[in-house]
């Protein structure tokens, strides 16, 4: 089992440079320096991601009797997230680092042990000039840093509020010199050890005004770009019910967009302030709820083992008393060793009546449901399994990433990139290719193959360059079949003097392969697999 630290940041540069080279994922904005936390997914990108979210509504919503979709909208009303304590409570510690004015979010800062050298001011002679205002920096004396580093760190911070530019920050004296032994303190910024802020709660939703109201104070022209789906699931868990005449227990299944404007976005696509989620509030009566939390974990952890994450990758985190919401009595993290280290894909949480119950309260309307059998009227209990799908993509692309030594005894060495994505959730399915790209036959033939398979699944003709090559390209972007259409396609003998016309040679990624198979029965062979 790896350890929760253990990271591979090359791996992770390596994976991030194929995705923009290959077109799986792009910063957004780039050409105008970048939208920081924000991403565009490229044509390849688009596929996984589609197809990730295909395999999971067919899974969750399509072969279950008990779960229906909805898609609600992206901007919420101000009163749902009152009701649902994120306009209140939906925040992060911050604090700034008083010299590069960086934000870093509190709790995430490594504890830091070392002496620390006070300031209460600096001046300069020569111009008179002087401040007065208190200034701290954390050095690490085993790390080689002295005074000199503190003393020059604090210049730099007064030379900030000097309003001579001429005058360079060395020249600056600094005033009133004391040290302490500090153990363990989160005040610094690691990155430089300035003085950081006190931390103060930063609220994570992106607000935006409705209409053209003239009032710029009017709460009711107040919106927010939705900072989860699960919201909209629960002010319309009573009419799906009424509509579609469920019985408890039923889940409401939605993805899409959620934003949230994180203080450190970081780790490519992990932390973003734009991202997708794949969320299911699953509806039951109260003493169903901790049972269905535990199958709803198992259900979850084969889903991703189905994808082509497997279970060795994936940690379950039962999160602890004190860790979970207050209204949780349950509590699972899904956690995937990425290459930054050990991290959530997803929650599974048992949720209680929280929820349907603040949104009655707030609206004043009943939430209750009515069981027709026992004659009871009670709120529904919720289990909420809440994916990330970005995250879950970062995930199939980190799983399926591979570099294979091909170097034969002896020979010179070789080696191959290959994205070992499972058929299910893979960009292109299948690459065509016909053997020569000048023999107008073949090329016929091809493109009638291509247009065969077109019309069910992605397909990509490619005819540039050797056969080989061609292949490698597949193997980098996870083509899991590569169809090669030569000369016995058309009719010419085999190896055997065999009769191999209308038949192809299918070539597997993983194991690199190959076989005939008939064109005819082409179709049904690769549907079987791709699924
Ligand atoms: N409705 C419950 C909820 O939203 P959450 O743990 O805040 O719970 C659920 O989010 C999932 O959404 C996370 O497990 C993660 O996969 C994804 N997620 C949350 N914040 C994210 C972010 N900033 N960037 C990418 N994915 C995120």
């Amino acid at each position: 089992m790896a350890e929760r630290e253990n990271t591979d940041p090359q791996k992770m540069e390596k994976i991030v440079s194929l995705c923009k080279s290959k077109g799986f994922i792009y910063q957004s904005a780039e050409l105008y320096g970048g939208l920081n936390g924000c991403w565009d997914y490229g044509p390849l990108g688009t596929e996984l991601k589609r197809n990730l979210k295909e395999v999971w509504w067919r899974k969750n919503v399509q072969e279950r009797d008990d779960i229906l979709g909805m898609d609600g909208s992206i901007l919420n009303h101000h009163a749902v997230l009152t009701a649902s304590g994120h306009v209140g409570g939906f925040s992060d510690p911050m604090c700034d680092c008083l010299l590069s004015k960086a934000r870093l979010r509190a709790d995430q800062i490594d504890p830091q042990t070392g002496t620390a050298y006070h300031y209460t001011g600096a001046s300069h002679a020569e111009s008179g000039w002087s401040i007065e205002k208190p200034f701290s920096v954390l050095i690490d004396p085993t790390a080689n840093q002295d005074e000199n580093k503190a003393r020059k760190t604090a210049k730099q911070y007064y030379a900030q509020f000097l309003s001579d530019k001429q005058i360079a920050p060395k020249k600056l004296e600094l005033v009133g010199e004391t040290t302490t032994e500090e153990v363990d303190t989160t005040s610094y910024n690691p990155e430089n050890g300035s003085l950081l802020t006190e931390p103060r709660e930063f609220n994570l939703m992106f607000q935006t005004k409705m209409g053209a109201s003239s009032d710029a104070n009017d709460p009711n022209a107040v919106a927010y770009l939705r900072p989860e789906t699960a919201q909209s699931i629960f002010v319309q868990y009573k009419n799906v019910l009424d509509s579609s005449r469920v019985k408890l227990p039923f889940g409401i299944a939605q993805i899409g967009k959620a934003f949230r404007n994180e203080i450190n976005p970081r780790n490519f696509t992990f932390r973003s302030r734009e991202f997708e989620q794949m969320e299911i509030e699953y509806f039951c009566r109260p003493e169903d709820g901790l049972r269905l939390t535990e199958e709803w974990l198992e259900t979850r952890l084969s889903f991703y083992e189905e994808i082509g994450v497997p279970r060795t990758k994936l940690h379950v985190l039962d999160v602890p008393d004190g860790e979970r919401a207050h209204y949780s009595a349950k509590t699972y993290d899904i956690e995937y060793e990425f290459p930054f280290g050990i991290q959530e894909l997803e929650g599974v949480a048992y949720r209680g009546a929280y929820d349907l119950g603040k949104h009655q309260d707030h609206s004043g309307k009943t939430l209750e449901y009515f069981d027709e059998e026992t004659k009871e009227r009670f709120i529904p209990h919720v289990v909420e399994p809440s994916a990330g799908c970005d995250r879950t993509v970062l995930a199939l692309i980190c799983e399926a990433y591979d570099v294979e030594d091909l170097t034969k005894e002896g020979g010179k060495k070789d080696e191959r990139t290959v994205m070992r994505f499972k058929p299910s959730v893979a960009p292109i399915k299948a690459a065509i290719l016909p053997l020569l790209k000048n023999k107008p036959e073949l090329v016929a033939k091809a493109k009638e193959v291509q247009k065969l398979l077109q019309p069910f699944m992605n397909v990509f003709y490619d005819e540039a360059a050797a056969i080989g090559r061609r292949y490698r390209r597949q193997d980098e972007i996870g083509t899991p079949f590569c169809i090669a259409i030569d000369f016995e396609t058309l009719g010419e003998e085999g190896p055997n003097g065999e009769d191999l016309s209308d038949t192809v040679t299918v070539r597997h990624r993983d194991s690199m392969e190959q076989e005939r198979i008939s064109i005819s029965e082409l179709l049904p062979w690769l549907l079987e697999r791709i699924r």
